[in-house]
């Protein structure tokens, strides 16, 4: 199918030039989300060509073009998946009643929250990365950086659509705020902590397009499930999306280790240091950081919310056809519990326990992403192997927050954390060792002395090819 494209600037699949009163939000909120992007988009590359894939349908085999633009005139869209025939609320209370077209009055504040949410990450992340590209590793990466930053643009984008369509005055007063909150700003920040810390290095950009990045999927997928339709539409299309960021951090990270073990065995040692590069151990506490850092975005493990979002059919689990009950009102999940300083397993009822139903099936996809890391030093012939930490270590959200756990998830004293956690966390020197590797490469097809070349350029341009016209 071919999308409406009502004008040049916004390629749209929502019939947007017979929508009046959609074009009236968009006009206002447009021009503010441009002055946004010159002011917290990357800073210092505006006017740069930069070698991009822009959404232009949602057609599967030729949903987006391929080429050099300057950010500022990229064609932010709105695209949803075309609607399913008969579409049914695939779980919770109104199981396999029709999908709702409009918002269900009883719902309206929770489905908006849980919008405004999702929307709220999208700009938060293009903040917290916006002076990265000065020390971009290679034009490749710098490339992958701006093509991640302009599509949680378009993510934006996606929510301020359901806002604005669907959500009347308050939506456009939540679709303006979306653009006030600014990421690590004490007055206003982001709604989710782990999106109001600076991402200042190009190892936690990797590891955040890797792990937070995929909790994003997680929580994109149960809101594909949702039976307020233009939300399920809306998150099925940007995933198509995500699955490119999580591409840059799993490959890249590949890349810093495969560049690791060549170091290694050029100098058969492991401390990389005096060689500039990045070591394994610290990979490792790269990992421990983001991958927990990235839990804690699941919430709370035993939830009344997620219980009242499952039970209402907004918010379900991730890929809910794989289950037979699609209703889990007498359901039961076996969940350990802290109870002063014991663990001990619980009865919870399913729906109270729907957050930890999704993380679980993130976990077990961050598994896979270290299993592959893992490949590539086994290919090497370096004996070392990475291995996520307990669900319960280094946490801030949750039940495993009000106490401390080492890596394996054994209880353990203040005292004892205090003594051992420079073991398993970056600390500040190896912070800034990291930082100190950040130097910008610029001559096409180079890469910076801590990182590997990746397999094959962009669409398959060569690595040699100017992804950024500087
Ligand atoms: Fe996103
Ligand atoms: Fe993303």
């Amino acid at each position: 199918m071919v999308a409406t494209i009502s004008n040049d600037k916004i390629p749209n699949n929502v019939h947007l030039s017979d929508d009046k009163r959609l074009q009236r939000a968009l006009e206002q909120w447009q021009p503010n989300f441009l002055s946004w992007w010159k002011d917290m988009g990357p800073e210092g590359f505006q006017e740069k060509g930069v070698y991009l894939r822009t959404a232009v349908s949602v057609d599967t085999d030729g949903w987006a073009v391929f080429d050099h633009v300057k950010m500022p005139d990229y064609r932010w869209g709105i695209f949803l998946t075309e609607p399913e025939k008969d579409r049914r609320i695939p779980f919770g209370d109104h199981y396999g009643q029709p999908v709702w077209q409009d918002v269900p009055g009883e719902h309206r504040n929770s489905l908006r929250r849980l919008i405004v949410t999702q929307g709220d990450t999208e700009p938060a992340s293009v903040e917290q990365q916006r002076l990265l590209a000065q020390t971009a590793p290679s034009l490749y990466d710098m490339r992958n950086l701006f093509q991640v930053n302009v599509e949680e643009g378009r993510h934006l984008w996606a929510m301020v659509y359901l806002l604005h369509s669907y959500f009347g005055k308050d939506g456009r007063e939540e679709a303006d705020e979306l653009l006030q909150r600014r990421s690590g700003n004490v007055d206003k920040p982001r709604i989710l902590t782990t999106f109001n810390e600076p991402i200042s290095d190009w190892l936690s950009f990797f590891m955040f397009t890797t792990f937070t990045d995929r909790d994003g999927k997680y929580q994109l997928k149960s809101l594909a499930e949702s039976g307020f339709d233009p939300l399920s539409r809306t998150c099925k299309f940007m995933l198509t999306e995500e699955a490119h960021h999580m591409f840059v951090g799993q490959t890249s990270v590949r890349r810093v280790i495969k560049r690791a073990c060549e170091l290694m065995k050029e100098h058969s040692t492991d401390d990389l240091r005096p060689h500039g590069g990045v070591d394994l151990r610290l990979v490792q506490k790269y990992i421990n950081f983001w991958y927990t850092a990235s839990l804690d975005l699941f919430g709370n493990e035993i939830s009344s919310n997620a219980a009242a979002y499952f039970a209402a059919g907004l918010k379900g689990r991730s890929d809910e056809h794989k289950y037979d009950d699609h209703v889990a009102r007498d359901g039961t999940y076996a969940m350990d519990v802290l109870a002063g300083d014991t663990i001990h397993k619980e009865t919870i009822p399913l729906r109270n326990a729907m957050n930890e139903v999704l993380r679980d099936d993130y976990v077990r996809d961050c598994e896979s992403v270290l299993s592959k890391w893992n490949a590539e030093t086994r290919d090497q012939g370096i004996d070392f192997q990475f291995k996520l930490p307990s669900r319960r270590f280094h946490r801030k959200v949750g039940q495993w927050s009000e106490a401390k756990f080492d890596l394996a998830g054994h209880a353990i004293s203040e005292a004892e954390w205090d003594q051992q956690k420079d073991s398993w966390l970056p600390t500040e020197a190896e912070r800034a060792y990291v930082h100190s590797l950040m130097k910008q490469v610029i001559e096409p097809g180079k890469m910076a002395n801590w990182i590997a070349p990746p397999a094959r350029g962009v669409n398959d341009q060569a690595l040699e090819y100017e992804y950024v016209k500087l």
